[in-house]
């Protein structure tokens, strides 16, 4: 072993940001712009983790609409994994130009099980060749007490319904929403075959979402994990659905396997960003880049569902790692994500000023509505879990979801906890208090923008009694 003249590693709770000159008037005036990877920007800092308690459609249209983004985790089969990232590619574009369709022998209940499945509240009838019939809504069937009844006896018919031509402009879509008080026109060409969908409800949610991190299509950005074992087969299904960015889930990065998977995925996917990781080191961080990596995460075990530390006795403590790893990253020009161990608004600060470009959290919005499974009721409270993607727990439940059990794997030690959070409901209030948070810790700096952040920012080191002076408390006697 080599002789070690120890470092100081140190996290969020050993320093605080000192504060500096500010003549910024208001909090307005602070953006949040960032870049996730080297071509994805985003307008907020922050990404929802690829684990299976947090991230899948619903979060990621929830992240995308406020400006940051969302990667879907991987422990789906391809086929579902890829069926996430197509709700979110659909969620908020104004021409959705691949609408789905129903047959009009279809019964009720086998439309509204795709409505559900889909998150939508209308379908458009075809006959097999792609042509226009007729188009079924959810209030359509609201009131039918059959759900055997098949489609075309429920359905407006196609004398009926309103149609536009493609290329139809959002004023002109507009006026026909308000003239023939409809939802969703459907798009046509001459034969009748349908070539696109424009819905009402796509315009409330472009005026709602002025922030939203979008592609040059206009549609919500997207990130999904693979893993090393079909990280190829799996990408190559992600990409074809639209898939922003590829992230590599692996807990040890710096790893033949994850250098060997970037250099791969590069080649192959020349205009999709990949991330790699996750790494604790300038060294780890190199390979990576040199493979051609276009984002790096960074986190060894500070996760909060985290015990490689405890189990494996590795990792290096997160703000340390992100400071020392952070010039190398700037020489390079591939931004940094601060992975795990944010526990509030102020420790997302930290991390931005220390050097990251985002800040990819777990355990904060897990609990939310938005987040996958049901929530429990227990003592009068309700609940959802959220797991390490290395717990126990969580690799039980894969044997039943991935092709082939590893019992290899479900028997070793876990390098994660599982354990329930209080049920939050909506994550835009999480979301708004991070926002709130971060710029507040900008404005201490004195920096308007995310890289005057990173040149203003001074952090000063607490003992432990300055720790425990920053909690609030009451003065009891
Ligand atoms: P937070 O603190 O936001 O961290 O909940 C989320 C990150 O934790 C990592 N993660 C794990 N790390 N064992 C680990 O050592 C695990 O089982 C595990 N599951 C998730 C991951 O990097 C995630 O983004």
């Amino acid at each position: 072993m080599e002789n070690h003249d120890f470092k100081l590693g140190l996290t969020y709770d050993d320093v605080l940001l000192v504060p500096q000159y500010s003549d910024i008037e208001s909090r307005k005036f602070i953006n949040l712009r960032t870049y996730f990877s080297r071509n994805i920007q985003l307008n907020l800092p922050i990404v929802s983790a690829n684990m299976d308690t947090v991230t899948e459609s619903r979060m990621a249209i929830a992240m995308a609409r406020v400006g940051g983004i969302g990667i879907i985790h991987r422990f789906l089969s391809i086929p579902d994994q890829v069926a996430e990232v197509k709700k979110v590619k659909r969620a908020q574009n104004l021409v959705i130009e691949d609408p789905i369709t129903i047959s009009k022998e279809a019964t009720l209940e086998k439309s509204l099980e795709v409505m559900q499945n889909n998150n939508i509240s209308g379908l458009l009838v075809c006959d097999r060749r792609g042509k226009l019939e007729g188009i079924l809504t959810s209030r359509d069937i609201r009131f039918k007490n059959n759900l055997k009844m098949r489609v075309k006896d429920a359905m407006t018919p196609r004398n009926k319904t309103i149609t536009a031509p493609f290329g139809t402009s959002a004023e002109k879509a507009l006026q026909i929403f308000d003239k023939y008080r409809v939802e969703k026109l459907p798009l046509v060409d001459k034969s009748n075959k349908i070539v696109g969908l424009i819905t009402s409800s796509d315009f409330q949610k472009l005026n709602q979402f002025s922030n939203a991190a979008k592609d040059s299509d206009g549609q919500l950005l997207v990130g999904a994990a693979v893993g090393v074992k079909d990280g190829l087969k799996r990408a190559e299904a992600l990409v074809e659905a639209g898939c922003n960015a590829l992230v590599i889930d692996i807990a040890h990065g710096h790893h033949k396997k994850c250098i060997d998977l970037t250099r791969e995925l590069k080649r192959k996917f020349k205009d999709t960003d990949v991330v790699a990781g996750n790494v604790a080191t300038i060294e780890g961080t190199e390979d990576l880049i040199k493979a051609g990596a276009d984002a790096i995460k960074v986190g060894i075990g500070p996760g909060a569902a985290c015990s490689t530390r405890i189990v494996a006795g590795a990792g290096v403590p997160q703000l340390s790692a992100i400071l020392e790893i952070s010039p190398l990253a700037r020489k390079y020009k591939v931004p940094l994500i601060a992975d795990g161990g944010v526990k509030n608004s102020g420790d997302a600060a930290k991390a931005i000023a220390a050097g990251s470009s985002t800040v990819m959290i777990g355990n904060m919005l897990a609990g939310s509505y938005e987040s996958p499974g049901e929530y429990y009721i227990e003592d009068g409270l309700a609940f959802k879990v959220y797991r390490g993607l290395a717990s126990r727990d969580a690799s039980i439940d894969r044997q039943t979801t991935e092709a082939k059990a590893d019992k290899e794997r479900q028997d070793r030690a876990p390098e994660g906890i599982s354990f329930r959070v209080t049920y939050k409901g909506e994550v835009k209030k999480v979301l708004r208090n991070l926002l709130d948070g971060l710029q507040s810790g900008m404005s201490y700096s004195g920096a308007k923008t995310v890289e005057e952040f990173w040149s203003k920012a001074k952090f000063i080191r607490m003992t432990e009694a300055g720790a425990k002076e920053s909690q609030p408390r009451s003065h009891q006697t």
